[in-house]
């Protein structure tokens, strides 16, 4: 059975949801997978699997500095594999910034990254002002001013698309069963 590992990295919970929600559907299709953090990267043994996924939150503007450590750290590692990337962002929320080719975070990623994933995804974040730090609170509230979001403080919205996080899940389900790479 083809072994999967999906890694991830956000703050506040809601990237590992989504994990956890690709994860239950390929358990739904007959696909066993491991989860972790890719702070804890070295520990999941990556180099076990045949699948990696790596999913990433958008933190002011940018995809944390250890997502981008653990790829080019991991270079061959991942081009040995078959492997898919995700990105996590409240930009997404916007339909016309909504895919691989239109988010400005993942067009970002993808010129600047040496890896090359088989399969891109991005998704809608969570916005749940009451959860954040006094600082966190008025940055996402900043950015959502500037970008026509909500600015209410008592604004917890998911704007997450869960049948678009499901039918990711059977495209990576495909490319883990697709033929070595
Ligand atoms: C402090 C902070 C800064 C953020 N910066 C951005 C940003 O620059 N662009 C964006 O699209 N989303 C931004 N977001 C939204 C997050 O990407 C979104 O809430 C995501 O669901 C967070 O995932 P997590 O719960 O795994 O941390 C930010 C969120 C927080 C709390």
């Amino acid at each position: 059975m083809a072994k999967i590992l999906l890694l991830y990295h956000g703050i506040y919970g809601h990237t590992r949801k989504i994990c956890e929600a690709i994860a239950e559907e390929l358990e739904r299709q007959g696909l066993a997978s491991d989860l972790d953090e890719i702070a804890n990267a070295a520990a999941a043994r990556p180099e076990a699997y045949e699948t990696v996924v790596i999913g990433a939150a958008i933190r002011n503007g940018k995809h944390n500095p250890l997502v981008i450590e653990f790829i080019r750290n991991n270079l061959d590692l991942l081009e040995a594999r078959r492997s898919a990337f995700f990105s996590v962002n409240l930009v997404a929320r916007k339909p016309e910034k909504n895919t691989a080719e239109t988010n400005p975070y993942v067009k970002a990623f993808l010129e600047r990254s040496p890896w090359k994933p088989g399969l891109v995804g991005v998704f809608a974040g969570n916005l749940d002002y009451q959860r954040y730090t006094f600082m966190d609170r008025h940055i996402i509230r900043f950015i959502m001013t500037l970008t026509g979001g909500p600015t209410d403080l008592h604004t917890k919205v998911e704007f997450t698309d869960w049948e678009r996080v499901r039918r990711f899940a059977g495209q990576v389900r495909d490319l883990a069963c697709s033929a070595p790479v």
